[in-house]
């Protein structure tokens, strides 16, 4: 009996490391998208790839950025990859106005001022230490995406302060849920929302986010990751509201896009 036992506890510690190791795999095994998928290349013309040889494809002059490495030492959470963080720099270019739900340590921020022209002009939401403390997590919000919530509301100073394009720069420190976005109607080419990840914000974050946008505006979501537990409130709002209105999931990222144009 003892024998069995000790073989049945082997066999799920293999399982478990086995799950660990591949979460990943695992995840895209199990979870599938709802949301239709595009490439970026169909989502403006400015990401075409130009052809080097039948085997390689590369950069147009439009699509080199600036950037930056941020070293692993600052353990910064919730961070796009290279491939987002380019997009979002590509699309920065093209934006004169420009709308962050989310500013953390300014990673993305950063990128969008670096790349957009010299006149443009982002805004960036957050919370800061001192506004969380009256935060209260509402019934239908998952509480790891809360807590993550309280761990990513840390930074005062952020990557671009002190830097040249700081001055195109505007923090909000507020409540994104307590924000009143009547005087920001229509005005923006490009939003960002990777806010709060709980059902409430969210939400909150997009309803808003449909007013501010201009005519031609893009919607970016980050974090669209079926199966990811701190994803979970953001997947299930954006499966549910994918059904009125036209959001697709960029192939090989986190992030969802709608084009006011579409
Ligand atoms: C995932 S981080 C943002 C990462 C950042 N966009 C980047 O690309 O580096 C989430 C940010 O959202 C902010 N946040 C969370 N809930 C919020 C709320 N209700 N209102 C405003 N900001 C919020 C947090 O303070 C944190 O700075």
């Amino acid at each position: 009996m003892t024998k069995e036992i000790i073989i049945l506890i082997l066999f799920l510690t293999i399982l478990f490391l086995t799950y660990k190791i591949n979460k990943k795999k695992v995840r895209n095994l199990f979870y599938k998208s709802k949301i239709k998928q595009i490439d970026i290349s169909k989502l403006d013309k400015i990401f075409d790839e130009k052809l080097i040889s039948k085997n390689l494809k590369g950069p147009k002059e439009d699509t080199i950025i600036k950037s930056f490495i941020i070293s692993p030492q600052n353990k910064i959470v919730g961070m796009t990859s290279d491939y987002e963080a380019w997009i979002i720099s590509v699309l920065s270019k093209k934006s004169n106005n420009i709308f962050e739900f989310g500013t953390c340590s300014g990673k993305t921020t950063y990128l969008m001022a670096l790349n957009s022209n010299k006149d443009a002009k982002i805004t960036s939401l957050t919370l800061g230490p001192d506004q969380v403390k009256n935060l209260s997590k509402k019934n239908i919000d998952n509480k790891i995406s809360f807590r993550n919530i309280l761990n990513e509301s840390v930074y005062e100073k952020f990557l671009f302060s002190g830097t040249d394009v700081e001055n195109k720069i505007n923090v909000i420190f507020e409540d994104s849920t307590k924000f009143d976005e009547s005087k920001y109607i229509n005005k923006f080419d490009l939003i960002f929302i990777d806010g709060g990840h709980t059902y409430s914000v969210v939400k909150n974050d997009t309803e808003k986010s449909f007013k501010m946008l201009n005519k031609n505006g893009i919607i970016l979501w980050h974090d669209y990751v079926p199966g990811k537990q701190s994803a979970k409130n953001v997947v299930n709002y954006l499966n549910e509201i994918s059904k009125e209105k036209k959001i697709l999931n960029i192939r090989n990222t986190s992030l969802c896009v709608f084009r006011n144009s579409d």
